[in-house]
C-alpha cells in the first residue's frame, strides 16, 4: 500500500483522484460536523462548492448548513458547529453542506473509486476500512484557502501511523513521511494543537472553544462515510438511514 499526502486541495485537480482511493480531512470543522451529523442519524450529507448551488437545492427534508467566515450564512439552517447536528436536528434529514475549506476540498475529489472523509473522530474506523480494501491511499488535506493547515497534517500523520501498524508494507511520500514527524510531535495533547493552531485561534476568537474539545477526541464517533451519488453515507445501513430509528 502507497501512502501520499496532499497537503492542500491546489496540489492536484479533480481528475487526478479518478481511480483513486481517497480520504478528505478538514478536522476544524466540516468533516468533523459531518461525521457528527452522520453518526446522529442525517440521511446523506451533501457537499457542495458554491453557495448558489447550495440555496438552489435547498428545501424540503433538506437542511443547509456551513459557514462563511465561520458563521452560520444568512438563510442557511445551521451553521458549521457539531453541536448543532444533534440527532433530534439530523435524522432523517439530506444535509446541504457548504463550507469555505472542507466541502470544496470533497467535491474537488469526487472522481475518486473510494472516497471518505477522516477526522480524529473516526481515524481508527476510517485505518481498518482501508486495510481491508488494501488499495494505495491519497489523503487530501483540506487545508485554509489553498494553504498548508497544521491540524489536518497531524490528523493524516495520525491516520497513516495507523495504517503502518496494520500493513507492515507500507510505501510512504516524502509528504506522507512529513506528515507521521508533525504527528509525533503533536499526538500526546490534540486539544493543545488545536488550541495553537491558526484556525483553532480563530475558532476560540469567534466563540467556539467548545468545538476543539469535542473535535479533539480520537475515535470518539467510529463510523465510515463514503461518498456515493454525490452525497455522504455512512456504511452501515442502521447508522445512515435516520427513518428506520
Ligand atoms: C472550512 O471548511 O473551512 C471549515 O470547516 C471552517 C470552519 O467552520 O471552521
Amino acid at each position: 500500500m502507497k501512502v501520499h499526502v496532499l497537503l492542500s486541495p491546489l496540489n492536484a485537480d479533480e481528475l487526478y483522484f479518478s481511480e483513486k482511493t481517497t480520504v478528505v480531512i478538514d478536522v476544524l470543522r466540516a468533516t468533523s460536523t459531518a461525521i457528527v451529523a452522520l453518526n446522529n442519524g442525517a440521511r446523506e450529507v451533501i457537499p457542495v462548492e458554491k453557495m448558489e448551488f447550495a440555496m438552489r437545492i435547498s428545501g424540503g427534508q433538506n437542511l443547509l448548513g456551513g459557514e462563511r467566515n465561520l458563521k452560520k450564512i444568512e438563510g442557511f439552517d445551521l451553521g458549521n458547529s457539531p453541536f448543532e447536528y444533534t440527532e433530534e436536528v439530523v435524522r432523517g434529514k439530506s444535509i446541504i453542506q457548504f463550507t469555505t475549506n472542507g466541502s470544496k476540498a470533497v467535491v474537488r475529489a469526487k472522481f475518486s473509486k473510494n472516497l471518505f472523509i477522516a477526522s480524529f473522530l473516526n481515524l481508527s474506523a476510517i485505518a481498518e476500512k482501508l486495510t481491508e480494501l488494501g488499495e494505495d491511499v491519497q489523503i487530501l488535506c483540506a487545508g485554509s484557502n489553498g494553504m498548508f493547515s497544521l491540524e489536518d497534517t497531524v490528523c493524516a500523520g495520525m491516520l497513516i501511523k495507523k495504517l503502518s501498524e496494520k500493513n507492515p508494507e507500507i510505501q510512504l511520500s516524502d509528504s506522507s513521511q512529513a506528515s507521521v514527524i508533525l504527528a509525533d510531535s503533536f499526538a500526546a495533547d490534540i486539544l493543545k494543537m488545536l488550541r495553537e493552531s491558526e484556525h483553532g485561534k480563530e475558532l476560540i476568537e469567534a466563540g467556539f472553544e467548545e468545538d476543539l474539545k469535542l473535535i479533539s477526541e480520537i475515535d470518539s464517533v467510529p463510523v465510515v462515510p463514503y461518498f456515493d451519488s454525490d452525497s455522504l453515507k455512512l456504511e452501515t445501513e442502521e447508522k445512515g438511514s435516520g427513518e428506520e430509528k
